[in-house]
């Protein structure tokens, strides 16, 4: 038996955010970081949630176990009726981390926790997972528990308007990663499939457009759709070593994670499709989503690879780690370790490929 869930309220589409009017004069503990404080779509969500606001904007990128501890003595002090999250992944992160805290000491906010992203690409607003990092040994820290699934989500593409080029391109290569890594996951279904086509749809057709036209609401909804879209997808599929090699990659070089998941994307592809039927033929069906009308199996892989090359390019990605500013020289003495803490991440499992130590490596080295 498998199982397919999905129990976060999605609302989109436009002035979403205004929904949050249904809280208006309740006590609201909200969490964001300091520069998303300042900016006017923030202030527009105070406004409507109303009097009763107490802002937690101290998250900063990786939220650490102590930052955890100081949000949730703010949030049990100000003993809020709903908690909103507001920002990226590492302010959803922290709010999420802070509820769990609040809800193992029988305090939490009743009305749940409210999710507003403020990029398209990490999907955390329907996922059961928080990541948080260790001050004390750099350890990164995943805590997977249905405790941590927003109640609601609010997808409006105000939120995202704002955000620069180079984070759409690195967090939009993200989602392209999310959806054609649960498209072939080991665990994939026609649900997830579903979530998974749609998702790569509409990243295939908007993206390009979100980082050369940041102001388009238009493509900016599309791609914020197609962000949660996927996260659906590989919160009920899994994800493959596209996401293992750059978790291990991440871990040693500061290079954002979806610009490592870009780089890597081709070749995993090239190499799932070698040894699995089954995967090339769903990548040669992404291929033609994104627009190819080459036939057969062999040619639509090819036609898949070739437009993710190309959205690459345009997004000014790649192809190589040297491009996101590594020395290749200060990776290769750690091919061997990176290839360990690939196989041991939780993504490995779910590939439709199960690789060796050497091929983790030999993937490695073409980014090189
Ligand atoms: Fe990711």
């Amino acid at each position: 038996m498998s199982s397919f869930t999905l129990s976060t309220e999605i609302r989109f589409g436009k002035d979403a955010l205004d929904s949050l009017a249904q809280y208006a004069g309740r006590r609201a503990f909200v969490v964001t970081d300091s520069f998303l404080a300042t900016t006017d779509v923030f202030a527009t969500l105070v406004r409507i949630l109303g009097p009763h606001v107490t802002v937690f904007d101290q998250v900063l990128p990786n939220p650490t176990i102590a930052l955890i501890g100081q949000g949730l003595a703010q949030y049990l002090q100000a003993r809020p009726e709903v908690v909103v999250a507001y920002g990226g992944g590492s302010p959803i992160d922290a709010a999420k981390a802070m509820h769990k805290g609040a809800l193992e000491a029988g305090l939490a906010a009743p009305e749940g926790l409210v999710v507003v992203p403020t990029t398209s690409g990490s999907g955390s607003e329907v996922t059961g997972f928080s990541v948080i990092t260790d001050e004390a040994t750099h350890a990164k820290i995943p805590m997977v528990s249905p405790d941590l699934l927003p109640k609601v989500a609010v997808l409006d593409a105000r939120a995202v308007v704002g955000v620069p080029p180079r984070t759409t391109a690195d967090s939009g290569m993200d989602v392209i990663t999310h959806a054609t890594e649960a498209y072939v996951a080991t665990t994939a279904s026609d649900f997830t499939d579903a979530c998974a086509e749609k998702a790569a749809q509409l990243a295939f057709a908007h993206l390009t457009r979100c980082f050369t036209h940041g102001d388009d609401l238009e493509a900016r909804t599309r791609m914020h759709s197609a962000s949660t879209l996927a996260a659906i997808a590989f919160d009920n599929a899994g994800l493959g070593i596209v996401h293992s090699l750059a978790h291990a990659l991440g871990g040693r070089f500061p290079v954002a994670h979806g610009r490592l998941n870009a780089i890597l994307l081709p070749h995993v592809i090239a190499y799932n499709a070698e040894r699995s039927e089954h995967a090339a033929a769903k990548y040669a069906w992404l291929g033609h989503l994104a627009g190819s009308s080459a036939t057969g199996t062999r040619a639509g892989v090819v036609s898949c690879v070739a437009r993710i090359n190309k959205i690459n390019a345009e997004l000014g990605i790649g192809p190589g780690i040297k491009e996101c500013g590594v020395d290749p020289a200060d990776v290769r003495p750690h091919l061997d370790e990176l290839a360990r803490t690939a196989m041991a991440d939780g993504c490995t499992a779910t590939n439709p490929v199960v690789p060796t130590h050497t091929d983790l490596v030999a993937l490695l080295r073409q980014i090189l």
